[in-house]
């Protein structure tokens, strides 16, 4: 089977390697010439473990190619998978125009029956925008099937989350479409993975119902962590009892400054925006974006406390940018919006990340100092903050951390290190919802 994928972003990349491991022919399309120029020789452009492998070896194979010329992706396919931008508009609303337009070429281009499929996070109802498209702009009257099949990629394990999924979800009208996406899954059979098989309004809720779940989950927890402070409690004994509760779960109960990436942020106001569309109040949804919000605000309170009430004339070095480890993506990042916060008060600012610096440094420019490594980003710094959890930050020497500091004052936003141990080594120590 020939497959095309249009757009070579984070999800379509992902999703055409994958397929083409598989054993599906994979035609990626993308309208950047010299992405596609690279991608052809396995330069990948973002990062993400494993990504690069499965490439060079399905290039290699013959099962996955890379091109600009999307017309002929599209004759070439029986199936052809809208993976292009669904960019936030200021308003909270979701911005379709590159569906749109991909829906256009696809009328223009349809030369027998074919399955197009939304991978992209759409609002409910853009499969029947994506139909209505076809239909009024394809000059012949060719038949074909609009579906809905979201992806659940995690960045960082994207490639993983694919290959094992917890479930796929499928969404169409025709049993001839549902047939022919679930024979392109057919490997995960294998490994017993659930399918859940509905209509397309339904699928394209159930990506913003789990995406927005675990924003739920995370504003909790950190409501909880906010509450604990005050209580004296710790944080991670109540969220690991309450996750031994099957009911409940004990994953996305890690307090911290907030989610941030791609997903999570523009789900939840997409879903806040289609509820008002409907006239319906989300005020479950409204609440969990303030939460959010504020947690910023609140860690950066947290820095000015351990640095005696002001931020005026600090360094506050800090580690990590993206907004979480293993990925370059520092799209809604904690950590960069909590220095924006720190920079207005007047604190300078020096940072390193594993992978983010290049992204980075896009957006703050000159404005902080970039470092080669923990250590030398501690050097005569006021105040370390350890804002996103990698692994290199885990395990760094604090007996050294702590010489190279101008004061012992570690806030740990991610709750990396133990307190009691901290406070021994003679370190000023506070972290999110753990006294
Ligand atoms: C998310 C969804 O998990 C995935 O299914 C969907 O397809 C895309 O969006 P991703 O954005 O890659 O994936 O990151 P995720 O691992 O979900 O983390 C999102 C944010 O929540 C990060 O900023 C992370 O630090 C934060 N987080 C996560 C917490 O603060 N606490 C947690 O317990 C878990």
């Amino acid at each position: 089977m020939n497959i095309a994928i249009i757009g070579t972003g984070y999800v379509g990349l992902v999703t055409g390697a994958c397929f083409a491991d598989f054993g599906v022919n994979v035609i990626c399309v993308d309208k950047d010439g010299s992405k596609i120029e690279r991608l052809k020789r396995a330069e990948i452009p973002i990062y993400e473990p494993g990504l690069k492998e499965l490439v060079e070896k399905n290039l290699r194979e013959g099962r996955l190619s890379f091109t600009t010329e999307i017309e002929d992706a599209i004759r070439r396919s029986l199936v052809i998978m809208i993976a292009v931008g669904t960019p936030p508009r200021g308003d909270g609303s979701t911005d379709l125009s590159y569906v749109e337009e991909v829906a256009r070429t696809i009328a223009k281009n349809l030369n027998g029956y074919k399955v197009i499929v939304t991978k992209s996070t759409v609002p409910v109802g853009t499969g029947s925008l994506i139909e209505r498209i076809i239909k009024e702009e394809c000059p012949e009257n060719h038949r074909f099937d609009v579906a809905s099949n979201p992806e659940f990629l995690r960045e960082g394990s994207a490639v993983e989350d694919f290959m094992r999924p917890d479930r796929v979800v499928i969404g169409a009208k025709t049993e001839e479409a549902k047939a022919i996406l679930k024979d392109l899954y057919s490997p995960l059979y294998l490994i017993e993975t659930p399918f859940v098989i509905t209509d397309i309004e339904t699928a394209e809720l159930i990506k913003y119902a789990s995406n927005a779940f675990l924003a739920v989950k995370i504003s909790f927890i950190n409501e909880i962590a906010n509450l604990c402070e005050r209580v004296g409690a710790d944080v991670h004994v109540v969220a690991k009892a309450m996750g031994l509760d099957k009911r409940i779960g004990p994953k996305f109960l890690h307090p911290g400054p907030g989610f941030g990436g791609s997903c999570l942020p523009k789900d939840t106001m997409g879903l806040m925006d289609m509820a008002k569309k409907q006239g319906y109040n989300f005020r479950l949804m409204s609440a969990v974006i303030e939460i959010n919000q504020e947690q910023r605000l609140r860690m950066r309170d947290k820095i000015k406390h351990m640095l005696g009430g002001t931020l005026k004339g600090k360094t506050i070095a800090v580690l990590g940018l993206t907004f979480k480890p293993n990925t370059d993506d520092i799209r809604e990042s904690p950590a960069i919006d909590i220095i924006k916060l720190l920079l207005e008060e007047g604190a300078g600012i020096k940072c390193y990340d594993p992978a983010g610096m290049p992204n980075a440094r896009a957006v703050l420019g000159n404005s902080v100092t970039y470092c080669q490594d923990a250590y030398h980003t501690a050097e005569g710094a006021d105040c370390l903050v350890i804002a996103t959890e990698w692994n290199q930050f885990r395990n760094l020497n604090m007996e050294r951390i702590k010489q190279l500091l101008k004061e012992p004052v570690l806030v740990d936003l991610r709750n990396v290190y133990n307190p009691q141990r901290m406070q021994k080594m003679g370190f000023r120590y506070s972290s999110v919802g753990r006294c």
